[in-house]
């Protein structure tokens, strides 16, 4: 039994291939990691939208998304030292548009929607080049849900909702979206070398 591990080890290695189950088996960690800090962003970010949804109607629950979204995911990121922030193919915040990496992966996501995969579920991580520099990209697609249309719908977007996100985003491109569309995903740059 070992001496037939031993052997499956020398032959990996003769072929190149340890260093790729060791880098595979880096960014499983990396992945599970990542869905952590992700779950524990988005959770947060539910409790506030609903808080502030229930206190104050989603003219209120406007400053969440604005100034409270990017801070909670500021903070999460500063953590451990990565980037994490969200982004659409159509984006509300000029500040969070995608670049040609997170791009590729929207559309990888949109396609494997199309293919009838569950967005809830889907995620997407692979080490790459960024600046020069090796990391470790992750972006996890978030799900269009009912109380988001409040605000990225069509219709249901109230009048006074419709003139203050015009106000604030004069450039929006984030609505007429339907429940169970990809509204964006969740991304995450860690460093790796
Ligand atoms: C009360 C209004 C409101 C509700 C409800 C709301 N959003 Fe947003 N959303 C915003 C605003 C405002 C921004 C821009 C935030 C910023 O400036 O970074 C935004 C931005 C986003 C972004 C970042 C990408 C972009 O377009 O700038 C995502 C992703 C997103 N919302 C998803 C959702 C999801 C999913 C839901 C439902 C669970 C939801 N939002 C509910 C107002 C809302």
């Amino acid at each position: 039994m070992r001496r037939s591990t031993l052997a499956a080890l020398a032959l990996c290695t003769t072929f190149g291939f340890s260093s790729s189950i060791l880098a595979a088996g880096d960014a499983e960690q990396r992945t599970a990691e990542s869905r952590a800090v992700i779950k524990a962003f988005a959770g947060e970010l539910k409790t506030a939208l609903k808080g502030a949804m229930k206190s104050g109607g989603p003219l209120e629950a406007i400053a969440v998304c604005n100034e409270t979204a990017p801070a909670i995911a500021t903070r999460h990121g500063d953590a451990k030292d990565w980037d994490v922030g969200r982004t659409s193919l159509k984006i509300r915040n000029p500040g969070s548009a995608p670049d040609v990496w997170e791009t590729s992966v929207l559309q990888s996501f949109e396609q494997r929607k199309a293919g009838g995969e569950d967005v809830k579920t889907m995620d997407y991580g692979e080490f790459v080049e960024l600046d020069g520099k090796k990391v470790f990209r992750y972006m996890k697609a978030i799900p269009t849900g009912e109380v988001c249309l409040n605000c990225h719908g069509g219709d249901n977007v109230k009048p006074e909702v419709e003139a203050k996100l015009a106000e604030l985003y004069p450039d929006d491109k984030a609505r007429g979206y339907s429940i169970g569309d990809i509204r964006g995903a969740f991304t995450i740059v860690q460093p790796a070398e």
